[in-house]
């Protein structure tokens, strides 16, 4: 496994434990992991920064040349600065799928994800990583947990940065995001074709990761 260029797709709905799940994957196999949602994140705030709405096309497009990503461990750089915390306040939850809508927005992120893609060994998360981004990667994964496990994870998460988080507001902007994902015209959140499914309600991290390298080694 160690000499071959491999590419895991990872999707799965808000608070499924995709990132954790990717981030612990990619250290055990030692290859890249690339978070598709903060790109997203990223270029919405990006746009608001500008005063630029998920609709206002022709300035989307002009905004794509001042948008430069990148990744430092688990920083995330726009054009150098440091915005890792301000792409995950429960205002960006909200705000961020009013752009991840936008098929230009998407085109664009999608080209960029596999311009990373194709160089590298990869272990990609987002909701359109096996079904568009690597439609054709030779490992795909839907993790799933249920909607009060995915609620109580995202509250504890949101509780370590703010002691104020609310258990039910987080629970109904998961049903918000899971519709918005799952309904959107272009690339819906869905299980990709192939893709092995995975429910994380009652197992740990280092078991999924686990059940998911047993599966590689099973299919290489
Ligand atoms: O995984 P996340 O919560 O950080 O993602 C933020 C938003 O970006 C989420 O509401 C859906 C969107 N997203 C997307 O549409 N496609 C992706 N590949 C990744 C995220």
């Amino acid at each position: 496994m160690e000499n071959k260029v491999i590419q895991i797709a990872i999707d799965g709905p808000s608070g499924a434990g995709k990132s954790t799940l990717a981030k612990y994957l990619a250290g055990k196999l030692g290859i890249l992991y690339l978070d598709t949602g903060a790109m997203y994140r990223s270029f919405a705030y990006h746009a608001e920064q500008n005063g630029v709405s998920g609709s206002d096309d022709a300035a989307i497009v002009k905004l794509f040349d001042s948008f430069h990503l990148d990744f430092d461990k688990s920083k995330v750089l726009l054009n150098g600065k440091d915005i890792t915390a301000q792409i995950r306040t429960p205002h960006m939850d909200k705000k961020v799928s009013e752009y991840a809508v936008n098929p230009l927005i998407r085109k664009h992120l999608v080209e960029m994800q596999r311009n990373i893609g194709s160089k590298q060994s990869i272990v990609m998360e987002g909701r359109d990583i096996g079904s568009v981004v690597l439609k054709d990667a030779p490992y795909k994964f839907y993790i799933d947990a249920n909607l009060d496990e995915r609620a109580k994870r995202r509250y504890l998460q949101n509780l370590e940065k703010n002691p104020d988080a609310d258990y039910e507001y987080i629970k109904n902007d998961i049903i918000r995001r899971d519709k918005v994902d799952s309904q959107r015209t272009d690339s819906p959140l869905c299980v990709p074709l192939g893709a092995h499914v995975i429910d994380t309600s009652n197992i740990s991290v280092d078991e999924v990761a686990e059940i998911i390298i047993g599966l590689i080694k099973s299919e290489e």
